[in-house]
């Protein structure tokens, strides 16, 4: 039985510190008596090599390239689940029995009708607005409608905002996407599934009935199962330090939306798409990957290189093969597919690439799926955001059920001024 502490010392002092083991995964160093005992703080700029929680929902291996929910590997929920299904999966912990699937659908379904006021709300938009502005500002604003979620001490109405921001996302986010073209906004159809209405919310006119397509639907709800849920992730993060304050839900999300945009993040796939096009050609590939290699340029190769992954992203892989059958089944030629391919070929064949252990990421390849599928680039990181709702309401609903909960309250390392005295105006 391996020694359950690890015994550190510091200058004059030593300390003993308890292991924390989990299910798998690397065990933890419980440093939460360090400062008491040593009068240090530990570092870590960025968190690489810190657990900020305990959590039962997802579990990555980044040498590996391992990805479960809830014990279940991504491969396997990617061929043989749905969205929904996944999402009652990382909210509930288990696999739905048909009985609790159709009671959790029914529950999703006669949730997705967005209050009518926020369309006034919209409307306080100016036209080329991001849609992630708007759906950020809106997911906060739902606090201010549904004030019977609120009260966050309250298991019924945890579970019942819960609900409510998986149903409502999908509404919100393609009403702000057809405000943003003048288009009316489409109320939800309760007759169709999860995906398809959120394809008719986007794309019907009213002009001429919209014909679903199932490539369609079946691509965008395997893109939506890949990007539910990936551990601590920095949206994710923010979703648990602000709820961790005791936020209501709908603050705690629009935070994780707010995170998620960032390029390094999730409005990555948003970048991968401008880098393709940029590079516009194969044979400009070389000149991108050695401008990615160049520290001067400010240049990185979008959709590559992971925190955790230090090998290839299992979703990417997913993707990758989805790339080529959503294409070939829809009749579609993307010059921007061999451009993607020939970087891939050229970035893992190259000593910086392979040193710095930069793999495809879930990025990579996912905007040019979602071009196929007609979706508009700006609306990419709002794809992100409608699935990774499932993974947010997961953890926030876990971090207020597990016991032992504190506000989040990182400490530093202060470089600035050490004490001085105040100089009146007229002597400085
Ligand atoms: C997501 O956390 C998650 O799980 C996120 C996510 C999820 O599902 O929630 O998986 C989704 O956000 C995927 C990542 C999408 N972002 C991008 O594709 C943007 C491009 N990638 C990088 O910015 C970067 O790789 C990060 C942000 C993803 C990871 O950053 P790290 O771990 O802090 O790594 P780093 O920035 O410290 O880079 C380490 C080294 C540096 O070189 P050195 O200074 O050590 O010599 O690798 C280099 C970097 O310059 N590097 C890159 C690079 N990524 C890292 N060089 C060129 N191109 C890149 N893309």
């Amino acid at each position: 039985m391996p020694n359950p502490n690890v015994t550190l010392t510091a200058a004059d002092r030593s300390v003993t510190l308890p292991l924390v083991e989990g299910s798998q995964g690397p065990s933890c160093v419980d440093i939460s008596s360090l400062y008491r005992e040593t009068g240090h703080f530990t570092f870590d700029p960025g968190f690489a090599a810190t657990a900020s929680c305990k959590s039962a929902i997802t579990f990555i291996d980044g040498e590996k390239g391992v990805l479960l929910y809830r014990g279940y590997p991504i491969e396997q929920l990617a061929e043989r689940s749905s969205f929904l299904e996944v999402a009652y999966l990382l909210l509930e912990g288990e696999l739905p029995t048909e009985a609790e699937m159709t009671k959790f659908e029914h529950s999703v379904t006669h949730h997705t009708m967005m209050h009518e006021s926020l369309k006034n709300f919209l409307r306080g938009f100016h036209y080329d607005a991001h849609p992630m502005a708007m759906l950020c500002a809106s997911i906060a604003s739902l606090s201010a409608f549904y004030h019977d979620t609120l009260d966050i001490q309250d298991p019924d109405q945890r579970r019942l905002a819960a609900i409510r921001l998986l149903a409502k996302m999908p509404t919100i986010a393609a009403a702000s996407y057809r405000y943003s073209i003048g288009w009316p906004i489409r109320y939800p159809r309760n007759s169709l599934g999860y995906v398809d209405r959120f394809l008719h919310m986007m794309f019907e006119v009213p002009s001429e009935p919209l014909e679903l397509n199932p490539v369609v639907a079946e691509a965008l709800d395997l893109l939506f199962i890949l990007h539910a849920d990936h551990e601590q992730n920095a949206s994710t993060s923010t979703v648990r330090l602000v709820g961790s304050t005791g936020a209501n839900p709908y603050a705690s999300v629009a935070a994780g939306i707010a995170a998620l945009w960032g390029p390094a993040h999730g409005g990555a796939n948003e970048a991968v798409l401008k880098m393709l096009t940029e590079i516009g050609d194969a044979k400009n590939v070389g000149r991108a990957i050695e401008r990615a290699k160049d520290k001067q340029s400010g240049f990185r190769l979008m959709g590559f290189g992971h925190r955790v992954y230090k090998n290839f992203d299992p979703r990417a892989r997913i993707i990758r093969a989805k790339c080529h059958e959503v294409l070939h089944k829809l009749g579609i030629h993307d010059p921007l597919l061999e451009v993607a391919l020939k970087l891939e070929e050229a970035a893992l064949k190259d000593d910086y690439f392979i040193e710095h252990k930069l793999y495809p990421n879930v990025d990579f390849y996912s905007g040019i799926i979602y071009k196929a599928l007609r979706i508009p680039t700006e609306m990419f990181t709002v794809m992100f955001a409608i699935a990774r709702t499932a993974g947010w309401i997961a953890h926030w609903i876990e971090q207020h059920e597990m016991p032992g909960g504190r506000i989040g309250r990182p400490r530093q390392v202060y470089v600035g001024a050490t004490p001085r005295e105040y100089v009146a105006l007229d002597k400085r």
